[in-house]
């Protein structure tokens, strides 16, 4: 633990432990950013504390387990032999060097951003803040939260005067160092190392930056500092309404490609050929996933206090919030022109992670397709290699098993939601008497059994 002797000396000893991997870090929040992050600071030499509420993870972790399907037990046994632990007691926060804050940011039954973790979690670290520490927010939020909601939190609720480095202020022995740094990661993208992905950071003062900045140098191959927490904050929202909003402008295309009769994929397949100014975005059965869906109505919800409308937003999450719908009304279509009611129809659902190849299943469109299925009359059954048991969620509650992938002939149709790669396209259509395909998953085979919707 550093002994405070002036400030300067604190931040650079600080600096100096993290430079030569002697800083201990610890992280909050074992899920998908948080775990993985954990991870590569203890491949990378750093003495890790993982910190999560869910005593089921910690219980999991310590016994060398893995709750994550793309990461193997072994390698969290590997951890555990390099010093990584997980826990769910706090009071040794007072230890770390860095704390890195990964909790989930959702949205609340009104659609307005959740902070609760966030406030939660500041609310448990600040009794055991001391001064000398670094304190970085991961989690995706509107810009202002480091600032207006996170350091009030850990300065007012640390009992011993502790406060927020801050360049107008004079250099003390109770400071702290604050930054925000955004989380990247694109799930199931292997195709990216994940430092290889810049890692973008905004301290509350110079120091506070060049600290984040040494602690992520370690373990990324680019930091790109900007000049305040909230332009990290603002940065991460712009790279996810650039998303949101591309994929509604192929989704809405694709509704009016469908009904001139083109085929959308072979239209954005020759649009990527420009070699500047397109990036291709692909169309699919609705947004899913903790970010894209959410993250958009994070900046609504706050430009309304400087009274700002975020039009694209709001017709973004229109446009794809329809899909859903759009793909239910497609199956009754289908199944119209077979001269069967959607309602009593058996239908087969393949996939509910929101994603192929991974084992998320947050904000899914299949939930929503296959409550609205049901609510029309279908008797519905699922496929995904990755959930054996669909229970209860924020916005659902299915309590449905996974239907194994054989006599496909007793459906009357069979829906594909999410592309997983393990799936054997051919034998699907051979089987199945009616393929409705939200995906594009079956481009190349042949036959009138499929329905692209
Ligand atoms: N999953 C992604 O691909 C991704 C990508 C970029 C950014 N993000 C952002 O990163 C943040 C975390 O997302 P995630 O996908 O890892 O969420 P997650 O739900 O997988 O994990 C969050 C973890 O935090 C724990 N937690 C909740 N409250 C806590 C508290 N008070 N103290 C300690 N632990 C607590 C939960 O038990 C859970 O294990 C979110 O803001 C998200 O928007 C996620």
């Amino acid at each position: 633990m550093i002994t405070c002797s002036s400030a300067a000396s604190v931040f650079s000893e600080l600096k100096t432990r993290m430079e030569t991997r002697q800083a201990r870090v610890g992280v909050i929040g074992l899920g998908y950013v948080g775990l993985p992050l954990a991870l590569l600071y203890t491949e990378a030499k750093f003495r890790v504390t993982g910190f999560d509420i869910d005593q089921h993870k910690v219980a999991t972790l310590t016994s060398g387990g893995s709750y994550i399907c793309r990461i193997p037990p072994t390698e969290i046994q590997a951890a555990r032999s390099q010093g990584f632990c997980a826990t769910a007691e706090f009071s040794s926060l007072t230890e770390m060097d860095a704390i890195i804050i990964c909790v989930p940011t959702p949205l609340d039954e009104y659609r307005e951003p959740d902070l609760s973790f966030i406030t939660n979690t500041a609310r448990a670290i600040a009794p055991h803040l001391r001064a000398g520490q670094l304190v970085v927010l991961e989690s995706t939020t509107y810009p202002g939260t480091t600032e207006e909601v996170l350091i009030p939190i850990l300065e007012e609720g640390n009992g011993c005067g502790l406060k927020a480095a801050r360049d107008a202020m004079a250099n003390g022995e109770d400071q702290f160092f604050v930054a925000f740094s955004p989380e990247r990661e694109d799930p199931g993208n292997d195709s990216i190392a994940r430092r290889d992905i810049p890692k973008v950071v905004g301290g509350l003062n110079s120091q506070a930056s060049e600290l984040a900045a040494t602690l992520y140098g370690a373990i990324f191959n680019r930091v790109v500092p900007v000049s305040s927490p909230a332009v990290a904050e603002m940065t991460k929202l712009l790279e996810n309404i650039y998303r949101c909003v591309n994929i509604a402008l192929v989704n809405e295309l694709k509704l009016l490609c469908l009904r001139m009769g083109i085929d959308i994929w072979e239209v954005i397949d020759a649009a990527k050929t420009k070699p500047f100014g397109f990036q291709p975005f692909f169309p699919g059965p609705g947004l899913g996933g903790h970010c894209i869906p959410v993250d958009p109505f994070y900046l609504s919800w706050k430009a309304k206090e400087f009274d700002f409308q975020t039009r694209f937003i709001e017709l973004a999450g229109e446009v794809n919030s329809y899909m859903p719908y759009h793909v239910v009304a497609s199956v009754a279509k289908a199944l119209n022109a077979r001269k069967k009611p959607l309602n009593g129809s058996k239908v087969l659902v393949l996939g509910v992670a929101y994603k192929k190849d991974i084992d998320d299943l947050r904000e899914s469109p299949s939930l929503t397709i296959i409550e609205a299925l049901q609510k029309e009359g279908a008797e519905v059954s699922y496929n995904d290699p990755y959930f054996a048991f669909v229970g209860r969620g924020r916005h659902y509650d299915l309590q449905m098993r996974c239907t194994p992938l054989d006599n496909l002939e007793q459906y009357d149709c069979v829906l594909i939601v999410t592309d997983h790669s393990d799936y054997d396209y051919r034998r699907i259509v051979a089987e199945a008497l009616l393929v409705v395909d939200s995906r594009n998953a079956t481009r190349g085979i042949v036959s009138a059994k499929i329905v692209y919707c």
